[in-house]
Formats: structure tokens, sequence, C-alpha cells
């Protein structure tokens, strides 16, 4: 049986944001998938997360994994690159993986993709653009296709302000939301048609313990980046870091 371990390395080549503890927990969700419907990623850049995904799906139900991205980057990117195209790269990244099987790549915009996909979703990865307005049309147009007890996931909730306000609003503190956990900047939640009062109070407690932990990173972050970045410290934070990935342009963070 394939231990934890072995897709994480397997993605340590491609670049992306994800960090260990978030794949970790992207693979045990798409695992978890029963294939009562599909799963979907906004949001796939070279394809890091998507093969994290595809693990977690072989080594469960192998329900499909629909990658959705323009694949020219987000405004961030273009400001820090000039033009970009990451489609030949992602598609290689996948057939390297062995995931071509699994992934269904659609190289369009989130809200197009929306308005014609129609399939059941049980897992959905959104990671596209993080804009407030931006990620909240990505909640509104998915939002009805989750099935009941389906889960929704957010990357870099912590860090920008956007994706915070609409898990706080739309997961954390919504009636159709239970378990609602954060991990590193993954934000997750089951969806049911109603809460019970209970489930509604643990979500609050949640959100206090997401709001701190959030606060703390941003903290951390402005600590590292703004105070310690001269050569030593980065060397240092490397060391402590140990086999972490290089990630490209940490600092543009989407
Ligand atoms: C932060 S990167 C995704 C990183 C990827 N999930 C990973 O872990 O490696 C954001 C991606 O969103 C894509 N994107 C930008 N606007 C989008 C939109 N409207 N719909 C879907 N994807 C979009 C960009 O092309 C970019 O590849």
């Amino acid at each position: 049986m394939k231990t934890i371990d072995s897709p994480i390395e397997a993605v340590q080549t491609v670049e992306g944001w994800l960090n260990n503890t978030e794949g970790k927990v992207l693979f045990q969700l798409a695992r978890n998938c029963k294939g009562r419907g599909v799963i979907v990623e906004i949001g796939s850049w070279k394809g890091r997360s998507t093969i994290l995904l595809g693990h977690g799906s072989k080594a469960g139900s192998g329900a499909k994994i629909h990658a959705v991205d323009p694949h020219t980057g987000s405004p961030q990117h273009r400001e820090a690159m000039g033009e970009v195209w990451t489609f030949n790269e992602f598609q290689r990244n996948i057939k390297a993986a062995g995931m071509d099987d699994v992934v269904v790549p659609h190289v369009e915009f989130s809200e197009a993709a929306a308005r014609t996909f129609s399939e059941p979703i049980e897992l959905i990865f959104i990671d596209g653009l993080h804009e407030y307005e931006d990620v909240k049309i990505d909640f509104e147009a998915w939002f009805p296709k989750v099935i009941e007890g389906g889960t929704m996931v957010f990357h870099d909730s912590t860090c920008w302000d956007g994706v915070r306000k609409v898990v706080s609003d739309g997961l954390f503190k919504s009636k159709h939301f239970r378990k609602v956990r954060f991990a590193s900047s993954l934000t997750y939640g089951q969806k049911v048609a109603h809460n019970t009062w209970l489930e509604r109070v643990e979500n609050r407690v949640m959100l206090c313990a997401f709001l701190a932990h959030a606060l703390i990173a941003r903290l951390l972050w402005r600590l590292v980046h703004d105070y310690l970045d001269f050569p030593i410290a980065r060397a240092l934070i490397r060391r402590l870091k140990g086999k972490r990935v290089p990630q490209v342009q940490p600092s543009i963070g989407v």
C-alpha cells in the first residue's frame, strides 16, 4: 500500500506553492472520496496540486480530476514574469506522474467552466484568483454543484484577505457546512443541507482558532520577508525548512 510520503515525494520537482502539510491534506481528502461525484480543481499552474489529488483519487475511488485553468497565470504572475503559458509543462508533469488517465484538463476560466459543467462534485479545490470578488464568484458558481457530504477546499485562506473573508462567511459562519477545518493555509468543510446548532457552535469555535492561526501566519510571514530578508537569515530558514520544496516565487503567494 502507498504510504502518505510517496505522493508528496513525487511532486517535489513540480513547481507550485502547495506545501507538504497542505499536500497531505489534499491527498487524504481525495482518497476519502467515495466516487459519488468527480473532483474539480480551480487553478492548476504546473500540476503540483493536481498530481496530489490524482494520487489520492487513485488510492481511493479513482474519481476523475477536472483541472480548470486558462494557463495564462494570475495578474500577480504576469506582473512578475511577463507572458505566462503553463499548459505544456502542466501536461508534461501530469504524464510523467502517470496521472493522464484520471486528469481531465479544462483550459478555460473558472466562471466559464462552471457555466457548462454538469457533473456532481464530491471534492473541489479552489486556488485560482485570490481577490475577494473573484473567490466569491468561484464559491457561488461551484457551491451548487457540490453534492451533500462533498467537500470544498480553499488554498491561501490565511494570507489573502479575500480568501479569508470568503471562507469565514461561506464556510465557518454558514448553515451549509459542518466540520470546517484548516491546515497551514488550507480551509475546508463538508457541505450539508442544514448543519445542527452544535455543528454551528463548533464552526464558530474553529473560526476563532482559524483567525488566530491566520494572524500568526501573517505575522511570521512579515517577520521573515520584511525583517529577516538577508542572505544569512535566508540560508538559516532554508536549513530549518529541511527538505521542503523550492517553491517558485513564494513572495507572490498565489
Ligand atoms: C496559485 S496558482 C495555482 C497553483 C496550484 N494549485 C498548485 O498548487 O501548484 C493559480 C492558478 O490560477 C490560474 N487562474 C487564474 N485565473 C483563473 C480563473 N479565472 N479560473 C481558473 N484559474 C485561474 C492561474 O493561471 C494559475 O495557474
